[in-house]
């Protein structure tokens, strides 16, 4: 089977992190039947994409993130991947026959501003997006106040805006997605039977000025990251199982136990990944990040014993204490 990726390039995208992730599974979830597989926090959906080829019981997946444009790129890529690998070719032909920096930079600008109008049918508006994309300054998504994308211009010479096999095979695995364009929370009524969620929630800074959480224009605060633990709850007391990812804020600092203390009730685990999206490249190292889930035997602690080390038991008991003070 040809392996498929995602169709965008995603800040905090998982495709580094998939097989330790896949480890942190429920040890059984491959067994599972007629599964329902939920990402209320989709991104670029590289576990997604990951899930729908690695578990064929996934009947029906639901995914969900608040960015509109970017779920219409899902939309689309799903139920009109000709129409869009046609537009992207053009777009892509009329892009790398520009000769100039300056004459690539001032098409990205144009792209820019008629994007930002917020009036175009779905295969432009589609277009635009995996055009900006590809192009603009290694790949970012943000916006201003106003909700406006401001990424500057990539400098990439001959970027590959159109990659059809990657849309084909996507559209194919999208079929049986449903997708929402809403607040995380409103995922809980698809869940039903043999439910997994996976939240992979905008990550909290590691240091203060490393602030890159600009996906849209409500910043994702403490206090949203309180309301996804309530979230969990819900989840958990309605027995369905959930797995979350974040960044550990012990990197920041050694005192931060912040999740520690908000998930002390579930199993917390730690894994490594790299980040690339500092412009320092000094600063891009490995950094550790924090798995939560509300079961206990997943995939690798049933192979090896404990192969992942369990933090929770570590700081139980005072987390036990400071844990009403977080809430
Ligand atoms: C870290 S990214 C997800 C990365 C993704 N899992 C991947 O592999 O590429 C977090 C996502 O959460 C979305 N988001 C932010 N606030 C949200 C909210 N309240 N409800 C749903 N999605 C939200 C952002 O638009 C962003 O795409």
């Amino acid at each position: 089977m040809v392996k498929t990726k995602p169709f965008v390039k995603w800040v905090g995208g998982k495709s580094q992190l998939l097989e330790q992730l896949d480890a942190q599974l429920p040890v059984d979830f491959g067994d599972w039947k007629d599964v329902t597989y939920i990402e209320p926090f989709v991104g670029g959906g590289a576990m997604l994409f990951y899930m729908l080829q690695q578990y064929p019981n996934i009947c029906h997946a639901v995914i969900n993130d608040v960015n509109p444009d970017l779920m219409t790129c899902y939309r689309t890529v799903r139920d009109m991947p000709e129409e869009l690998i046609t537009s992207l070719m053009d777009i892509q032909n009329i892009y790398n026959e520009l000769l100039t920096e300056d004459a690539r930079r001032d098409f990205f600008l144009a792209v820019r501003d008629r994007y930002n109008e917020k009036n175009l049918d779905p295969i432009e508006n589609t277009t635009k997006f995996f055009f900006l994309n590809r192009t603009c300054f290694n790949g970012l998504y943000r916006v201003n106040k106003k909700g406006l994308f401001n990424v500057p211009f990539g400098k990439y010479v001959n970027p590959q805006i159109c990659d059809p096999m990657t849309i084909r095979k996507d559209s194919e695995l999208l079929q049986r997605v449903e997708i929402l364009t809403d607040d995380f929370e409103a995922t809980f009524d698809y869940a039903h039977g043999n439910t997994l969620f996976y939240f992979d929630p905008p990550y909290r800074p590691l240091s203060n000025t490393s602030s890159f959480k600009e996906y849209t224009k409500e910043a994702f605060n403490d206090d949203a990251q309180i309301r996804l633990k309530k979230y969990c709850d819900r989840i958990n007391e309605a027995g369905f199982h959930f797995m979350l990812s974040n960044s550990d804020c012990k990197g920041k600092s050694e005192d931060d136990k912040f999740f520690d203390v908000l998930y002390a009730e579930y199993q917390i685990e730690k894994v490594w990944a790299s980040r690339n999206i500092n412009s320092n490249p000094v600063k891009r190292g490995k950094l550790t990040e924090i798995l939560v889930h509300n079961y206990t035997t997943t995939k690798a602690n049933s192979y090896n014993g404990n192969t992942q080390m369990n933090i929770t038991s570590i700081y139980a008991a005072e987390d036990k204490a400071q844990y009403n003070q977080v809430i």
